[in-house]
């Protein structure tokens, strides 16, 4: 029987000696003469295994095929063990790289084995998961961080942020200072921007946790505001005439106290004014399908479509989600139209979920979305401009911070994170930097001990306000903190994205 060694040469130019089921010393004479380059003591004795694998060492064909070295194949059969994972670690779904974009799935002519990177027998402590940057480099050339790497698209390109929400920061830093009665100006970022459990980033801004105290307070109301007749149909519809209506989606009108509303004259006032206010909303939904000729898929949103290239399913999600709530509230009606209605919606929702589920069904937004091009013919444009006009009454408490256009509120990026190709952790930094070393774009500084504001062009939600390159590498670099490739960047996706990463994967 053959040593261990000799089972498993050092593998590529190796193959042919050992295949022939020459002795050792054949072999050994094979190596000197061809394999000198990767030297012969790796190939006599391997070092020990990783811990990771350090139980199955004393069978070496786990992982080695004789005479074929690792095989890819071997590593996935533990390592995407999960039927629903195949792949989860191969090239392909590195290209698609949490871009979502299938374009990128690509294979090279020279793909790299899990082995290339993942070194073993280096030792029993070291990290199977320390791959060096010259893995990374055989395709991306990128070279070293500090010297080479290019500057990141989004400043580069000076990629604008999503500005759907109107928002200046000087403004409110200082407010929230005086509010609060806060020396710090880092402390009042956190009043608003409070940290995930892992310190990474930022939970989303929320309405309710982060404006309400000072905005939509109980004196809010609208302006005064036609009531619909049938006479003029471009008013707003009182809480009895919604009511009386009734209909999916409609149950908030039940729990709403009439008080909130004075009718005098056909003139309407509501105060105070919710946070996304039902009654508002159901207005705005009626005037838009009034206005324009669209499919009604827009109706099941709360706001407008516009979403990141990549993210629609997001879309019908909340759509889905918007009719299980109108079902919910239609069960215990008897009425058998009510009924009837109930199981188209059933219907629907079953359709959407079956094309939800088929990777390679294209989803359409267009069908969620409304603009000029659906308005109704038989409006002349002295009822459309009377009609944006009522609009603007009804939603103006809103629009201090939203846009509304085509009679929809523009959706609002609450999570504010951006990069996606790369890892960054603010744990790792607040106690070297403070947030307004990395945080510069927004004159926050320069102005918070003044009276003045900066120009609205200089600090608008418009602007991403993130740090360049240039930041980075005044630590990243030899001196203080590391610069691989690794420390930033993650090969295999996250594994939260898989599923959706792994609808593009090569069978
Ligand atoms: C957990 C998986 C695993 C086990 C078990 C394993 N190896 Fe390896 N071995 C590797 C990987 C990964 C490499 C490096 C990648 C490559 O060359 O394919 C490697 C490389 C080698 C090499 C080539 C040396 C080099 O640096 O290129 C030899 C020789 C070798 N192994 C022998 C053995 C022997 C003998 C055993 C059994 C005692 C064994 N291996 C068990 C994973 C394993
Ligand atoms: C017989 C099953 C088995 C095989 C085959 C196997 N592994 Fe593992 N691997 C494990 C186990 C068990 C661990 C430790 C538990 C864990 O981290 O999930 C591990 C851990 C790892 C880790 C993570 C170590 C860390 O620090 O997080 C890497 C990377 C890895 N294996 C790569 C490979 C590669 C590459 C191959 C093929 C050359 C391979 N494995 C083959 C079972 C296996
Ligand atoms: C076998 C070739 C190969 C290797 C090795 C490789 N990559 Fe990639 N990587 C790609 C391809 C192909 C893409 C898809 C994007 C593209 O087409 O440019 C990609 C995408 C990326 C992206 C996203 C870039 C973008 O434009 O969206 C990052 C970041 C990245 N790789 C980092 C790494 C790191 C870090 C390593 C080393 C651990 C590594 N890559 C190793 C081929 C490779
Ligand atoms: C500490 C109280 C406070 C909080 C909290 C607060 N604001 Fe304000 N906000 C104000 C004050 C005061 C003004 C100035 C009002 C004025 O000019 O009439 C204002 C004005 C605004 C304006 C109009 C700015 C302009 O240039 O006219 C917007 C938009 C706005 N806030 C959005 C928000 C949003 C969004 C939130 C929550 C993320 C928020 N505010 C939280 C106090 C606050
Ligand atoms: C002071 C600023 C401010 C005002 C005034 C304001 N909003 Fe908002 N709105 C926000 C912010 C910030 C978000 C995103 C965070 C969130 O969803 O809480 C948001 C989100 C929304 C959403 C999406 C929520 C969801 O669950 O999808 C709707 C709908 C909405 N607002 C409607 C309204 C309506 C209607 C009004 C007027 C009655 C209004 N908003 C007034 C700041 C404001
Ligand atoms: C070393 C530089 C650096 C420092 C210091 C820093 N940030 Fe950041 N911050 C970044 C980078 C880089 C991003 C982009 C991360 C992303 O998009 O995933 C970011 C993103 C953000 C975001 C948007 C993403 C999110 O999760 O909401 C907020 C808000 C933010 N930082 C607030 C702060 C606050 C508050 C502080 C001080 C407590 C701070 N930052 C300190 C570099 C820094
Ligand atoms: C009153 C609440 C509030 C306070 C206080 C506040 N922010 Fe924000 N911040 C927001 C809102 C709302 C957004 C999203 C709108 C936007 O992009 O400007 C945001 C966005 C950001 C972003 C994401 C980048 C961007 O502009 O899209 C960064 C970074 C950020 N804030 C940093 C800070 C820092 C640093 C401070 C303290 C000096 C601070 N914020 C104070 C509410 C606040
Ligand atoms: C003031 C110096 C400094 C600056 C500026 C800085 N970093 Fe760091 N960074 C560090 C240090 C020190 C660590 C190691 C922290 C630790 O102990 O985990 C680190 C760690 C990291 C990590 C690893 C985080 C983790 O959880 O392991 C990433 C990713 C990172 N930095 C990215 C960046 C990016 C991107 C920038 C530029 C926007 C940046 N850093 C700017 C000092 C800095
Ligand atoms: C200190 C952190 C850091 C280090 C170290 C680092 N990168 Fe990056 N890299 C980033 C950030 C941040 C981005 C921008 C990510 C985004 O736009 O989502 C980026 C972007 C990229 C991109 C996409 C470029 C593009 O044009 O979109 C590639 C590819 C990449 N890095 C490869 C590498 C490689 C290879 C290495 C090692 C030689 C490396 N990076 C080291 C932080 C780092
Ligand atoms: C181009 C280099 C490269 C190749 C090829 C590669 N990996 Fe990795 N792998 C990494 C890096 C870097 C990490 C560290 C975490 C990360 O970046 O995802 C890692 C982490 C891992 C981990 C542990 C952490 C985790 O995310 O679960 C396992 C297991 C793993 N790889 C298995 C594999 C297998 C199996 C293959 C082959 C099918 C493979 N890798 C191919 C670079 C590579």
């Amino acid at each position: 029987m053959l040593s261990v060694q000799e089972a498993y040469p050092k593998l590529g130019d190796l193959k042919a000696p050992y295949l022939l089921g020459a002795g050792l010393a054949l072999a050994l004479v094979g190596v000197l003469g061809i394999g000198g380059a990767s030297g012969k003591d790796e190939w006599l004795s391997n070092g020990p295994l990783s811990a990771s694998h350090a139980l199955f060492g004393d069978d070496c064909s786990t992982c080695h095929t004789p005479g074929q070295g690792t095989s890819d194949a071997k590593c996935a059969a533990c390592h995407e063990k999960r039927g629903d994972h195949p792949g989860a670690y191969s090239l392909d779904t590195h290209y698609l790289y949490r871009s979502n974009d299938p374009d990128r799935s690509s294979p090279l002519e020279d793909e790299f084995e899990c082995g290339a990177c993942h070194r073993e027998h280096q030792g029993r402590t070291a990290p199977l998961t320390d791959v060096a940057d010259q893995s990374c480099n055989r395709c991306h050339a990128t070279g070293s961080f500090a010297a080479t790497h290019p500057e990141f698209a989004v400043i580069a390109e000076a990629v604008p942020d999503q500005d759907n929400l109107r928002f200046p920061h000087v403004l409110h830093v200082r407010e929230v200072q005086d509010q609060e009665d806060l020396e710090d100006i880092e402390l009042t970022c956190l009043s608003c921007h409070n940290g995930e459990s892992d310190g990474a980033g930022f939970v989303p801004i929320s309405f309710e946790e982060h404006c309400s105290d000072c905005h939509l307070t109980s004196s809010t109301r609208t302006p005064s505001l036609a009531v619909a007749t049938a006479a003029n149909p471009i008013g707003v519809e009182t809480l009895d005439q919604i009511r009386a209506r009734g209909g999916a989606g409609r149950l908030w009108a039940d729990y709403t106290n009439p008080n909130e509303f004075q009718i005098q004259g056909g003139q309407l006032r509501k105060r105070p004014l919710y946070h996304a206010d039902p009654w508002v909303l159901d207005n705005l939904t009626r005037l838009r399908s009034a206005l324009y000729d669209a499919g009604g898929l827009e109706d099941l949103l709360r706001v407008s479509a516009d979403v990141p290239l990549g993210q629609r399913r997001i879309l019908y999600t909340e759509a889905i989600a918007t009719l299980r709530d109108q079902i919910r509230a239609l069960r215990d009606e008897p009425s058998s139209q009510v009924q009837d209605e109930l199981e188209a919606l059933e219907d629907l929702i079953a359709s959407v979920e079956r094309r939800l589920e088929n990777p390679l069904e294209p989803l359409n937004d267009a069908r969620f979305r409304v603009g000029p091009a659906d308005r109704r013919d038989d409006v002349s444009d002295a009822d459309a401009q009377a009609y944006e006009a009522l609009i603007g009454d009804l939603t103006a408490a809103c629009q201090e911070c939203h846009v509304v256009e085509d009679a929809t509120i523009k959706r609002v990026q609450a999570d504010q994170s951006t990069l996606i190709r790369a890892e960054f952790s603010h744990r790792a930094h607040v106690t070297h930097s403070r947030c307004l070393d990395c945080h510069t774009s927004i004159p926050v500084r320069e102005f918070i001990g003044s009276e003045d504001d900066p120009e609205p062009e200089a600090d608008h939600a418009g602007i991403q306000n993130l740090p360049g390159i240039e930041t980075c590498t005044s630590c990243h670099g030899e001196s203080a903190a590391s610069d691989q490739c690794t420390s930033c960047h993650v090969f295999h996706p996250d594994k939260s994205q898989w599923a959706n990463l792994l609808r593009y994967a090569r069978p």
